[in-house]
């Protein structure tokens, strides 16, 4: 009898993001937590991928933490050399930072964006359909998030191409593997939000920095300078390429699945269903590393305490054990209890209900005004960077195929 090859998890970046998928069904059915040992001095790793192990790795940040990091490699708290940025802290102090962080991203303080949002979509869908087509990346998938997190974090209008300018180069280089690669727009950016922060400490406004400035921690102490600083690099490496990956990755299965298209056509109602569909699908943050703090048993194997586990949400989400037969397949009328798209438990995205309203004003404006608009997945080019999925660059057409 044939024996079958046992399935090897291999890091994606490029050209490789663009079926990752095989691997994980692979992985799900034969090898569900999965070691990688490189065979150098860089350290094993092991890798969930079905959906319950990701869940419950997720929500017990005890076992599973995120003081050393949300990569595959060892040693990144001691690398970082400034205070833990807020993804890379654990309850009880990442609780109260986020408790503050989330005080200016409530569900009213997201809805209040609607009218901006839609007001930028048009203007750049309007001048995709009159160029009739365009790069749909650069037209409007990058700059929206740009000018979203630029919002909550309180930059000032006419700050916004100076900090798009940096937030492009900042999520270029992280995507690369360090922030770092941007070393001028980094020192850049810091010195700008060192400003801001010292404006909003002798005048707040309703932005997240004077809710950082000016709230106090459960002991009653300030939030630091680096805690903020951090907390302004993680809105804007995390709020951006994920929606452009979230973005993307909806226009393409809305080109594939013309009969799911066809629905929206008929029935905007069921809008909000499809972008959970596509946060499912597309799942833009494929998956992030903990580090055990005592030995664990899943599905048998045991993982030695202080090793790096890879958290698969995208597998997870497509796991047939948790959404049945056909997960693989595209069903915006599909019923689920619950996504890995955002994680869960601590660290869920704060940014998760702003990501939902960009996708739900993009698609609308796209649907009402290009019904029949198309993009070239074969000839869309994906980022590098391990971790987020997403085109940079994706050839749209106002009118019929790419
Ligand atoms: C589709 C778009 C998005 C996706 C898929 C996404 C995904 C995620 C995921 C998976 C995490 C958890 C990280 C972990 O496992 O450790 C996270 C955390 C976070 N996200 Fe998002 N995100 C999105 C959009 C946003 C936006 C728009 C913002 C800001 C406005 C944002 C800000 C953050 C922040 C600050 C955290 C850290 C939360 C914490 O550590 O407590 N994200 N996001």
């Amino acid at each position: 009898m044939p024996t079958e090859a046992k399935p090897v998890f291999e890091p994606r970046g490029g050209e490789s993001w663009r079926d990752p998928f095989s691997m994980y069904r692979a992985l799900r059915d034969h090898d569900p937590v999965h070691h990688v040992d490189p065979g150098d001095d860089s350290g094993d790793y092991w890798v969930l991928s079905r959906f319950q192990d990701v869940f419950e790795a997720a929500i017990d940040a005890g076992t599973f933490s995120s003081a050393d990091g949300l990569t595959f490699a060892y040693g990144e708290k001691e690398k970082l050399g400034i205070e833990a940025p807020i993804v890379m802290m654990d309850p009880p102090d990442h609780t109260a930072l986020r408790k503050l962080a989330i005080k200016r991203l409530t569900p009213r303080q997201v809805q209040a964006t609607r009218p901006m949002l839609r007001a930028f979509v048009v203007e750049r869908v309007e001048r995709l359909r009159e160029a009739g087509e365009g790069d749909v990346v650069a037209e409007l998938l990058k700059p929206l998030p740009s000018l979203v997190v630029s919002h909550f974090l309180g930059v000032p209008a006419e700050d916004r191409s100076l900090f798009d300018r940096w937030t492009e180069a900042i999520v270029a280089a992280s995507a690369g593997g360090s922030v770092l690669g941007a070393a001028d727009a980094v020192g850049e950016m810091f010195a700008y939000f060192n400003d801001l922060i010292a404006k909003r400490r002798s005048e707040a406004r309703d932005d997240m920095i004077s809710a950082l400035v000016h709230g106090r921690l459960n002991t009653g102490e300030e939030v630091s300078l680096a805690k903020i600083l951090g907390l302004c690099f993680t809105m804007v490496t995390g709020g951006n390429d994920t929606v452009t990956g979230l973005l993307g990755g909806s226009l393409e299965l809305l080109t594939s699945r013309r009969d799911q298209r066809q629905m929206l056509l008929d029935d905007p109602s069921r809008l909000d269903g499809a972008i959970e569909e596509f946060l499912r699908l597309t799942a833009p943050v494929q998956g992030l590393a903990r580090t055990t703090t005592r030995d664990v048993v899943i599905e048998g194997r045991t993982i030695p305490q202080g090793r790096k586990v890879m958290l698969l949400y995208a597998s997870a989400n497509r796991d047939e054990r948790e959404f049945g037969p056909d997960a693989a397949d595209c069903d915006i009328t599909r019923n689920m209890r619950r996504i890995l798209s955002f994680s869960y438990g601590p660290h869920f995205c704060i940014g998760a209900a702003a990501a939902r309203l960009q996708a739900r004003v993009a698609i609308e404006e796209l649907l009402s005004r290009c019904p029949d608009f198309s993009v070239d997945a074969r000839r869309g080019r994906y980022a590098p960077g391990h971790f987020v999925r997403r085109y940079e660059s994706l050839p749209f057409r106002a009118g019929g195929a790419a």
